[in-house]
């Protein structure tokens, strides 16, 4: 783009609070939106905070999945720390266990969850519960907080879908370019329902003004000077993934059988295997490893409910940055560890 002066000075002037007309047309189109509900945000994280200060009031209380990504609960630290801890189960957010408890009385201001390859615990939520989801949603006349970074990394199996999201006045949508095109571009956006396009365009107007003009620019031209580009970005990502999720788990299998229950995953970027044996000390098992050289994060770190110890009995293992064979050295000192 910095061969076109006009364009290169276009971007360093201040533009419209929602995010760059191309961009969010951009963004539109693969959401399958008007892009007047789009608001361009500093990444995903900035997006949960901006939604937090929007919707949930001081002291209200949150449902959040648990096992939970804790990014989201230091975001909800802006207006509450109550909250209502949802299990993540085979079929992702357990939508009945929320059900039973609206049913007994207790009242949320939100509930949130990644849908597509959870992080950590990786399933997805299915159809069905998506449907069911929001229809607690409008009864109830809560908010369904749905972050999904990962949606692009599907690698098998099938599309669980977002347009009963996108189609609900009571679902706002999280997004980011963080897994697709990395971190450090610091880009995301929101699909608000109308009637929250306007609170959250003030909101951010009056927090940031809005995302770099600069950065948005390189970021539309990356998008749309090759219509393609996108698309092979995130199949050259997800063929690699799947490649070492396979590996990892083949390892894990041949170095330590029985050791695990593995689900193998669909997409995104981690494994959440359960310590079969009660007798391992997830705990010292954590320290051995590390004095192995092997790093991952201990499942109790993703626990929505400290006092419930399910989560503690996982590994979060992270595939996608190591090679197949990096991957198989660690297991085996991972075995060494056991
Ligand atoms: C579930 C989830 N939401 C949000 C984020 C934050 O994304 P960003 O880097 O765009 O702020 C992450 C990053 O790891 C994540 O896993």
């Amino acid at each position: 783009m910095w061969q076109d002066p006009d364009a290169a000075i276009a971007s360093l002037q201040y533009g419209p609070p929602r995010g760059s007309d191309a961009l969010c047309a951009w963004i539109a189109r693969r959401e399958g939106v008007d892009p007047s509900r789009i608001v361009v945000t500093n990444g995903g994280m900035h997006g949960l905070a901006l939604t937090v200060l929007t919707v949930v009031e001081r002291d209200a209380t949150v449902a959040v999945d648990d096992p939970v990504f804790p990014g989201f609960l230091w975001a909800l630290e802006v207006s509450t720390t109550r909250t209502l801890p949802v299990p993540v189960v085979a079929g992702g957010f357990d939508v009945e266990h929320l059900a039973r408890r609206l049913a007994n009385g207790t009242r949320i201001a939100a509930a949130y969850t990644v849908p597509d390859f959870h992080n950590p615990a990786q399933v997805s939520l299915s159809a069905p519960k998506r449907r069911a989801l929001i229809e607690l949603a409008e009864r109830y006349g809560f908010y369904v907080i749905v972050d999904d970074p990962y949606r692009e990394l599907r690698f098998r199996g099938q599309d669980q879908g977002v347009a009963v999201f996108h189609e609900s006045d009571r679902a706002i949508h999280v997004n980011t370019f963080t897994k697709t095109l990395g971190p450090g571009w610091r880009v995301g956006w929101l699909v608000l329902p109308d009637h929250l396009v306007d609170p959250v365009t003030r909101l951010r107007n009056r927090l940031d003004v809005h995302t770099s003009s600069v950065t948005q620019a390189t970021i539309e031209r990356l998008l749309t000077d090759d219509a393609t580009r996108f698309d092979r970005i995130v199949h050259g990502a997800t063929t690699l993934y799947r490649e070492r999720a396979d590996a990892l788990i083949d390892a894990l299998r041949e170095q330590l059988p029985g050791a695990f229950r593995i689900v193998a995953p669909e997409g995104g970027l981690f494994l959440w295997p359960r310590l079969t044996d009660d007798a391992v000390d997830p705990t010292e098992l954590f320290r051995r490893a590390a004095a192995h050289g092997v790093l991952y994060q201990p499942g109790e770190y993703f626990a929505a409910d400290p006092g419930q110890r399910s989560s503690a009995r996982h590994l979060r293992l992270s595939y996608s940055d190591r090679t197949p064979e990096e991957l198989r050295e660690a297991v085996r000192r991972l075995a060494l560890a056991f």
